[in-house]
């Protein structure tokens, strides 16, 4: 496909309110839980973004019937009597949607073969493999099992406790969606504070989920088997992942004032404002409430006279782990060096972001250090010039909001991957104030 080049001139301090697309991650669980519920799914407000559509067009290719518009649609589910997919299910760039779909298939007594792009069928599926097999499921994949296409044939299946080496929120969900056709009580446990969105949705769905927490840090979270979900009516929450670009725009500007409205706040989330706080931004949050178990309201953040440096706690790097690119935008504003660490996991996300970012800051003459698992960014002077988005929208989305506080252009050689997530993502750039353009 023909690259979308983007162009981001240096321009006044952004400002304004905007409303982020609706929670990706939050989405693609709605999709499934509708279909797996019994009676109507009602979702506003989905991420329109082609990751999640790739997750609807999976469920309706499992029997769903999808009505409405795309901001208002109902799904009628199967209660659990899922069809046979005719033909390969293609997860596009979505590592969510791999995951989390291979543990619905998993209980299901038919073939389906999960397929994506390149970036995709680079990332590893041997961490859904393992207990999904353990439960009863028959699966393969190319490389020694290790990257897709994944091959499933379902089963019956048995309960496991299942325990997790790294605190993956996918993979904890994974394992909890093939728990709810499983005989017994399937259990995961968790070494870290990953996202908990399923978790919530079940409850919502009127699902029995119960959770303890583990002497050693993180939790154990367990579902009884056949557990149908019920239809929900959800209001989707904005995306904190991608709202993060605006706020951290915000708060390398000194006279930036930028407010999200209707982003979700659920506290596995948002790390990124605890850092920006720490850096001397003004974060404000207001108009707070909870829909369908999740926090949400507006998020104003200010960009002050000068901005710190500062390291980020290990502890702190789940709840901001997709936010680790928009964290590089502060950190190369900021007066003096700013680490990060315990952040391996970015190696195996869309592309691998320590290297693509370490890379595109140098290239933009900041001066970085690329860590086994981190970044150390010396903030300063960011001079402008060529990024390469290697495909991934986070990049992409990054090298766009340091472009407006560059002394010179930013060009990124293809920004059509923002797409996946953020449709809307340049008319929100141009209406805040920043100057951006296709080349
Ligand atoms: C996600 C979990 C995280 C995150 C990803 C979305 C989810 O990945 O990085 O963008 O929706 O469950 P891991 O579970 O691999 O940490």
């Amino acid at each position: 496909m023909k690259p979308t080049p983007l162009i981001v001139e240096p321009g006044p301090a952004l400002f304004g309110a905007f409303t982020p697309p609706g929670d990706k991650s939050i989405t693609h669980r709605a999709w499934l839980l509708a279909l797996l519920a019994e009676g109507d799914t009602h979702v506003s407000g989905a991420n329109p973004g082609a990751d999640c559509e790739g997750t609807l067009h999976a469920v309706q290719a499992l029997g769903v019937s999808v009505t409405g518009t795309p901001d208002a649609r109902t799904l009628t589910g199967l209660g659990g009597r899922v069809r046979e997919p005719e033909a390969v299910l293609d997860c596009g760039n979505s590592g969510t949607m791999l995951r989390l779909l291979a543990g619905v298939l998993a209980a299901q007594p038919f073939l389906s073969v999960l397929t994506g792009d390149d970036s995709l069928r680079r990332r590893p599926v041997a961490r859904v493999i393992e207990p999904l097999r353990a439960m009863g499921a028959t699966l393969f994949a190319r490389d020694g099992d290790r990257l897709p296409p994944l091959v499933i044939r379902g089963a019956r299946l048995a309960a496991v406790r299942h325990s997790l080496p790294v605190a993956s929120a996918q993979v904890a969900s994974s394992v909890l969606l093939a728990g709810l056709g499983a005989d017994g009580e399937t259990s995961v446990e968790i070494p870290g504070p990953a996202r908990d969105h399923t978790e919530r949705m079940l409850r919502a769905a009127g699902v029995a989920v119960v959770e303890t927490a583990l002497a050693a840090g993180g939790r154990r979270v367990s579902v009884r088997g056949h557990a149908l979900p019920r239809g929900l009516r959800l209001s989707v929450p904005g995306d904190f992942s991608a709202a993060a670009f605006f706020l951290a725009a915000a708060a390398a500007t000194p006279g930036s004032r930028i407010t999200a409205n209707g982003v979700g706040l659920n506290p596995t989330r948002t790390g990124l404002l605890d850092v920006l706080e720490r850096m001397g931004a003004k974060v404000e949050r207001s108009e707070l409430r909870i829909e369908a178990g999740e926090e949400l309201g507006n998020v104003t953040v200010e960009g002050p006279a000068r901005l710190a440096s500062f390291d980020v706690p290990v502890e702190w790097i789940p709840r901001l782990i997709d936010e680790v690119p928009a964290w590089t935008v502060v950190a190369s504003a900021a007066a003096g060096v700013s680490r990060l660490a315990g952040a391996a996991e970015l190696r195996v996300k869309e592309s691998d972001r320590l290297s693509t970012l370490a890379r595109n800051l140098a290239a933009l003459g900041v001066h970085v250090r690329e860590l086994r698992d981190g970044l150390e960014i010396e903030g300063g002077r960011i001079a402008g010039g060529a990024a390469r988005a290697e495909g991934d929208h986070r990049i992409a989305m990054a090298f766009a909001v340091l472009g407006t506080r560059a002394a010179s252009a930013v060009r990124i050689d293809d920004a059509a991957s923002i797409a996946t997530s953020y449709p809307g993502f340049v008319s929100t750039l141009v209406a805040l104030g920043g100057r951006a353009g296709s080349a």
